[in-house]
């Protein structure tokens, strides 16, 4: 990935507010992660996909003055976000690279730990990047991804759908439709599940996996409302659906009573060693 354009999903102002808003239903499963990532104050971290920097922002406060976050992403517009969020984050140094974080390059030099939130399952056949990444990796690297997961919560609500919640219906149209979404641009809507076995096929060790799925709340459904304003022109683009078809979608899900809803996504948390 080379340009900006390549992101699935927007890198405008109003799409980097999503993201902070999608950072505030993470959090729980974000410190999850850093907790079990066991990061220490002198670490040298490698964030990958770090977009406007709200998980950049929670590992730079975990670290003291001799550590340091790199922040990569392939976006200029989200790297520029990322460093408003970012300053005054910690005593850590944080450092910003533009690259393709499928191609392994000279910023994973002298990593502790490599991670990634919400970000493999937009690296196409994301397996190849976690397959070089141990190739490259000193033994001992820590390595630790949070990925959205779809499709798992979806059983669930589709049982619930066919018997007598046909309300629910808004929520599996949009679990269909960012899987067509990611579909259609060749990347990797499904790498959570299998990430934990895919890195034991690989020699990873001590591979541990959690699940944490999310409460469909106010900012949940909110966060839904707002990916389709952002994709809107692509799904017409790839008629996945019509934009009276979008806007229809929006009004069904701001009517849902929030409290009462099954999870419509949640987060696999995925750790291992080199
Ligand atoms: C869903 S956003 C998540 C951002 C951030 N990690 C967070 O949790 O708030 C995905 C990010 O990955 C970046 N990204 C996607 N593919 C990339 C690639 N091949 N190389 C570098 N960055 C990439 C995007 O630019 C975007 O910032």
């Amino acid at each position: 990935m080379s340009t900006d354009h390549n992101y699935v999903l927007g890198q405008s102002e109003r799409a980097a507010r999503r993201l902070e808003l999608q950072d505030r239903h993470f959090a729980a499963p974000s410190e999850a992660l850093l907790d079990a990532l066991g990061i220490r104050p002198g670490d040298r971290v490698i964030e990958l996909g770090c977009g406007p920097g709200g998980f950049t922002n929670r590992i730079a406060r975990r670290l003291g003055t001799g550590g340091v976050v790199v922040a990569v992403d392939a976006s200029a517009a989200l790297l520029e976000q990322a460093r408003a969020t970012v300053a005054g984050a910690g005593p850590g140094r944080v450092e910003f690279v533009r690259a393709d974080v499928s191609r392994p390059g000279a910023w994973l030099d002298g990593a502790d730990v490599v991670l990634g939130r919400a970000v493999l399952h937009h690296v196409p056949m994301a397996e190849y990047l976690l397959g070089r990444l141990r190739a490259t990796l000193r033994p001992g690297t820590r390595l630790g991804f949070l990925e959205p997961d779809f499709r798992r919560p979806l059983v669930r609500l589709a049982h619930a759908e066919a018997t007598g919640r046909p309300e629910l219906a808004p929520l599996l149209v949009f679990s269909k439709v960012i899987n067509d979404l990611y579909a259609a641009w060749r990347i990797s809507p499904a790498v959570g599940a299998s990430l934990a076995p895919a890195l034991e096929e690989a020699g990873y060790a001590n591979v541990r996996h959690a699940w944490h799925p999310f409460a469909t709340d106010e900012s949940v459904i909110e966060n839904m409302r707002m990916i389709y304003d952002e994709v809107r022109d692509t799904l017409v683009s790839l008629g996945v659906l019509s934009a009276a078809e979008i806007a229809e979608q929006q009004q069904l899900l701001a009517a849902l009573r929030a409290g009462d809803l099954p999870p419509v996504w949640g987060l696999h948390q995925v750790t291992a060693v080199v």
